[in-house]
């Protein structure tokens, strides 16, 4: 027996250490791999149709108008900097100005970004191909190598590019700007507020100071707030009572006056604020300690109001143009968080449906598809969820249904213990990220993808492609 005792021990060891060992081996990914290959594919409830590889399409053909000739050409620049990225000299890079239904034409060229970049058009429903996610829609531009990005501009509204190549930490250094579609109908006053923490520095538009627009008593001042951060930001106003034009680029309908009250604008989302000026200057404080002051003069800052604006009951309802209680597939999207092994490294990782990256959904469509997804948040911090492509709108939270105006969107706060419903047409062919836009959390494997039935890609992720986009 006194022999027994060392074996034992070795026993327990290895009965212990052996799951742990095979959990460790099982999740090292390969050097190379198609995220076609990746996740568990999951139907939501409607027939798989054919989303194997045999026959597919690929999505490079999915392009605007090859024929078409730009309306607005520009080219952006990448380079390092330093610890920061720059598009054409600065951060953010330029804004870029279009109406809706102009052919935007961006030639990115990488002038010395070793680790490649790309471009994703955030909140703009592109055709696949330009989506700009290295490894998935092209590959990550080498330097002293350029892509050409081709798009229909939306409806008006605001948005965003940045790069989708290591995009925590390009995005967080400066790989990014503005990009706006104007209105038909101009207010006399419209500005761009591009929110940013560099290291630690807050910042509007690149600059660490607060952002003056001058603006006189009558005018109409819209003021188009982008929080390209990993978190939530609050934005209240003081000196005017204003409306919520729009959210994630999309108008709201028949928006109210407020005031005293605060907005909640979600990382990687916009919110679009609209006043009319008073006499008297206002501030539009942008969570941390910087302003967006209006007119001449000064306006002291004020605390944070007590009270959100609830976007669930905020304007009135209209037509949402598809009935999302007779959906065609219905998913769930839930996130959790346990320790666990992602690519052989150890730690605490966010699940979604229970399991760990790379055995991530793939949420299954077909084109034309009535899509209903739960997004339930069990993980102990907030989740900015984004999805590319399509724009959803939200139906309920926490089981209390929206009764405001259709509220669109493509970044969506949902907050520890919070459970939303959104609804969305898949109307856009292709493969889509949807994952979450704290940077951080998605290159720890909080993401998952949406694909059409009868699509391939041909790009390939992991170290040996040089395909990195979290
Ligand atoms: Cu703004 Cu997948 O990103
Ligand atoms: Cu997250």
């Amino acid at each position: 027996m006194r022999k027994a005792r060392p074996l034992i021990a070795v026993a327990a060891t290895l009965l212990v250490l052996g799951p742990v060992g095979w959990w460790w081996q099982d999740s090292l990914l390969p050097d190379a791999y198609s995220l076609m290959s990746m996740g568990h594919v999951e139907l939501g409830g409607a027939a798989g149709g054919d989303h194997a590889a045999h026959g597919a399409r690929s999505i490079t053909e999915l392009v605007a108008d090859r024929n078409r000739p730009a309306d607005v050409a520009v080219t952006l620049t990448a380079r390092q900097d330093g610890d920061r990225y720059t598009v054409n000299g600065t951060t953010p890079g330029p804004a870029i100005f279009a109406r809706a239904g102009q052919l935007v034409q961006v030639r990115l060229v990488n002038a010395d970004v070793t680790g490649g970049v790309t471009l994703h058009w955030h909140g703009v429903d592109v055709p696949n191909a330009e989506d700009g996610v290295a490894g998935v829609t092209q590959d990550a531009v080498r330097p002293g190598g350029e892509h050409v990005y081709r798009f229909v501009a939306p409806e008006p509204g605001t948005f965003w590019y940045h790069s989708h190549q290591v995009s925590h930490e390009q995005v967080a250094r400066g790989l990014f700007g503005a990009l706006v579609v104007l209105p038909a109908q101009p207010s006399d006053v419209d500005t761009v507020a591009t929110a940013h923490l560099y290291g630690g520095t807050h910042t509007i538009n690149g600059s660490p100071s607060d952002l003056r627009v001058a603006a006189h008593a009558g005018q109409t001042v819209r003021v188009r707030v982008i929080n390209t951060d990993n978190g939530p930001m609050s934005v209240w106003v003081t000196g005017a009572p204003f409306r919520i034009a729009a959210v994630d680029g999309t108008d709201l309908h028949e928006p109210g006056d407020v005031r005293d009250v605060s907005v909640l604008l979600t990382a990687g989302g916009r919110v679009d604020l609209l006043l009319t000026m008073p006499a008297t200057p206002v501030r539009v404080q942008l969570g941390g300690p910087l302003s967006v002051v209006l007119g001449s003069g000064d306006v002291p800052p004020a605390p944070q109001p007590r009270t959100a604006v609830d976007l669930l009951s905020y304007g009135a309802p209209a037509a949402l143009g598809f009935d999302p209680d007779r959906p065609d597939r219905t998913f769930r999207y839930e996130i959790g968080r346990r320790p666990g092994f992602v690519d052989g490294r150890p730690g605490m990782f966010w699940t979604v449906n229970g399991r760990l990256f790379p055995d991530v959904p793939m949420y299954v469509v077909q084109e034309g598809d009535i899509v209903r997804m739960t997004i339930v948040n069990r993980s102990g911090e907030v989740h900015p969820m984004h999805l590319h492509g399509h724009h959803a709108v939200v139906l309920s939270r926490d089981g209390v249904r929206a009764t405001g105006s259709p509220w669109w969107i493509d970044s969506l706060n949902v907050g520890d213990g919070e459970t939303y419903e959104i609804a969305f047409v898949a109307d856009n062919p292709g493969i889509w990220a949807d994952h979450c836009h704290n940077l951080k959390h998605a290159a720890d494997g909080l993401l998952a993808h949406l694909m059409y039935a009868g699509y391939t890609t041909p790009y390939v992720l992991g170290p040996a492609s040089g395909n990195e986009p979290e």
